[in-house]
């Protein structure tokens, strides 16, 4: 499997590189800068070479249309490891994180709680999908224009999982002081925490900035589940992987 990483990764790289070495393959990892792609390759052109060579591509980079172009040309399968608009292998080792402390997924509850962005876009379809409710808590200014904003405390009430992401995403830096001033009344702390129901969870998709959309008593909080969250990458992209090379 080759693995293109245009940005900087702990879980992701660490997740599908053991995932593919457990399931008897072998991880091909390709920096910024390692492929021709750099160098102006399309994207058609390496989809094509690759499918020759490789069983499946993963890749991360900003332009989300660098994926779609890949996955138009390649005869393999290819997996979105992240791009500015969406991170779907995330977003489905958190579904499987819930069916495990909750025993099912339909009809949770989940609070999105901070900057309208990749991973919230992702939550929304995967909850779609899976039959979770998805209520966001974002600055009218950072919403995503199909989950305007709620309130915090209107998008916990009743929730069974919180969840949270950095305030200033990858490729986002330029933005970065502007984010931190409007997302400051939307961290999640014990009083937040408090308002959603007595059993409810905390997630984070890592890495975390504790102080800012998270505090760090939550963050290492008995609820928090977010390092079984962060092992579930492992376990989940091997089931993407056995599902989408069986089915080829
Ligand atoms: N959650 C996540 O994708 O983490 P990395 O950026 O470390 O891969
Ligand atoms: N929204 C974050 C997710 C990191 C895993 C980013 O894109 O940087």
């Amino acid at each position: 499997m080759a693995l293109v990483f245009d940005k900087p990764s702990t879980r992701t790289r660490v997740s599908f590189e053991t995932g593919v070495y457990e399931l008897g393959g072998n991880a091909l990892i390709l920096r910024q800068g390692e492929l021709q792609m750099a160098r102006g390759e399309s994207p058609r052109d390496v989809a094509l070479v690759l499918s020759r060579m490789v069983h499946a591509v993963g890749i991360r980079t900003g332009p989300h249309a660098t994926v779609e172009q890949l996955a138009e040309h390649a005869s393999i399968p290819v997996i979105n490891m992240l791009t500015h608009d969406h991170h779907p292998c995330q977003a489905l080792a958190d579904m499987m994180t819930l069916r495990e402390r909750f025993g099912r997924l339909k009809g949770l509850k989940l609070a999105y709680v901070g900057d309208g962005n990749n991973m919230t876009r992702s939550l929304l379809l995967a909850g779609r999908l899976a039959g979770v409710e998805v209520a966001v808590a974002s600055p009218p200014e950072l919403s995503l224009p199909e989950a305007p904003g709620l309130e915090p405390a209107e998008a916990v009430a009743g929730a069974h999982a919180l969840y949270t992401d950095v305030w200033v995403s990858m490729g986002d830096e330029d933005d970065a002081e502007r984010r931190r001033e409007l997302l400051a009344p939307y961290r999640i702390d014990a009083e937040l925490l408090a308002r959603a129901r007595g059993d409810a969870i905390v997630l984070h998709c890592l890495p975390a900035h504790p102080g800012e959309e998270i505090t760090e008593d939550v963050l290492y909080a008995e609820r928090s589940a977010v390092w079984d969250q962060a092992e579930n990458r492992l376990h989940a992209q091997k089931a993407l992987l056995e599902h989408l090379l069986l089915a080829a």
